[in-house]
């Protein structure tokens, strides 16, 4: 089937638009879009061609089988986005109404929102400075110090209340330092639970992100490296966490033909229409890595000699899909800080962005423990995300670096 997809210009490395130093780039440069590169049209046309286009269908289970096979996990469940799938995952790693789940404050406010879904509380722990992911040593720290271990229970010392799991998420596509969360994880039996919705494609000591813990979430919303138009997948090696998720993501029917159902069920399937979009961005993922990482490599190499722009860290044990590109404005030596510099490149039609508020900040969650986390504030202050797209052509991030450098 043949498509009219034209080849993206960052991937073959050609500019499709011209660019003069200074100039205002025409109809602007976002900050993260899709890109379309290959058999999506066919794919989605074959589900209207056949009919298959709601909660089952072959692209469902192709695409369950593909991401699998790709994060190297025995099962992969679809659902209609990365939100549910944490929701599910916490129910499946045991998590109950009025436990407590640790996770990082400077994170999108997903996952938080999930463990209130859930019925429990998150605990917000501070970023660690160097790579911006939750810190190991604060979590360790915050179990043995702050917690009661006794009967196989731990409990938060200031609220009494039963803590049940670790959400590490791997912020901007930069993997958690997971040894060292999974050792405190395991010192108290605490199933972790990875948020790899950033990072699907990165690597912690050579083992993709998405199978370093219990189970993990995975997002294809719009703004990820590949997109299904919506959608997320829970993986796990856990054949009983996996048939609960199964189970639960689909209304919890016990008998098919007779509709019994033993427990509130959710209606959380992906749709094989947009399996069918994911299948086909799934084909160009290990592509569209390689463009990721070509624009942060030139990103670096352009920041490194711009006094008070620090350009995005990876560690040498990680290797990070660098999901949203983001510097750190250090005002005292830049000249401005890094909402002065959103405005400015907002004036040449330059989109960034500020990471998210951090949650122990949030109104929404004011009702969660409160804690210190200085290091989340800070980088929140100096922190900008701009343009990352896959297809960001040569020009554009020319443009954007000619910008932040003026
Ligand atoms: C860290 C994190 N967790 C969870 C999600 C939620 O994924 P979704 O938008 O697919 O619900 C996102 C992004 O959207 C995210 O960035």
């Amino acid at each position: 089937m043949s498509t009219s997809y034209k080849k993206p210009s960052a991937l073959s490395g050609k500019p499709t638009k011209s660019y003069e130093p200074g100039a205002k780039v025409e109809g602007g440069i976002p900050l993260c879009v899709p890109e379309m590169g290959g058999n999506e049209w066919a794919y989605i046309k074959d589900c209207l061609d056949t009919g298959w286009v709601s909660s089952v269908g072959s692209y469902v289970n192709r695409f369950e089988d593909e991401i699998a096979e790709k994060i190297g996990v025995k099962y992969a469940i679809a659902c209609v986005n990365g939100t549910a799938a944490l929701h599910i995952a916490l129910l499946v790693a045991g998590v109950e109404p009025d436990d407590e789940v640790l996770m990082p404050s400077l994170t999108f406010i997903a996952p938080a929102n999930a463990v209130r879904y859930a019925g429990a509380w998150p605990v917000f722990i501070d970023s660690e400075p160097e790579y911006w992911q939750m810190d190991p040593a604060l979590t360790a720290d915050f179990l043995d110090n702050q917690c009661d271990w006794s009967d196989g229970t731990l409990r938060n010392k200031s609220t009494g209340r039963r803590v049940k799991a670790i959400l590490p998420v791997h912020v901007g596509g930069h993997p958690v330092d997971m040894d060292a969360i999974n050792a405190a994880a395991h010192k108290y039996d605490l199933p972790v639970i990875e948020d790899a919705t950033e990072s699907l494609g990165a690597t912690y000591k050579g083992r993709m992100t998405g199978r370093l813990g219990e189970i993990a979430c995975l997002s294809f919303n719009g703004n990820k490296v590949i997109t299904s138009g919506g959608g997320g997948m829970i993986v796990t090696d856990d054949e009983q966490m996996a048939a609960k998720a199964r189970y639960l993501t689909t209304q919890a029917k016990d008998d098919a033909v007779e509709y019994i159902h033993h427990e509130i069920g959710y209606n959380y399937r992906l749709t094989n229409i947009q399996a069918a979009m994911g299948c086909a961005q799934l084909e160009l993922l290990d592509e569209y890595l390689v463009a990721k990482r070509r624009i942060a490599a030139n990103y670096r190499e352009a920041f490194e000699s711009v006094p008070g722009i620090a350009p995005m860290p990876q560690a040498e044990w990680a290797e990070s899909t660098f999901w949203l590109y983001t510097v750190l404005v250090d005002e005292a030596v830049y000249g401005m800080d890094s909402r002065a510099l959103l405005r400015k490149l907002g004036e040449r039609k330059i989109q960034a962005r500020p990471l998210w508020q951090p949650i122990h900040l949030s109104k929404a969650h004011a009702d969660s423990p409160r804690a210190d986390c200085p290091v989340a504030e800070r980088l929140n202050r100096m922190a900008l995300s701009i343009p990352s797209s896959v297809g960001l052509t040569a020009a554009e991030q020319a443009a954007v670096i000619e910008a932040i450098r003026g």
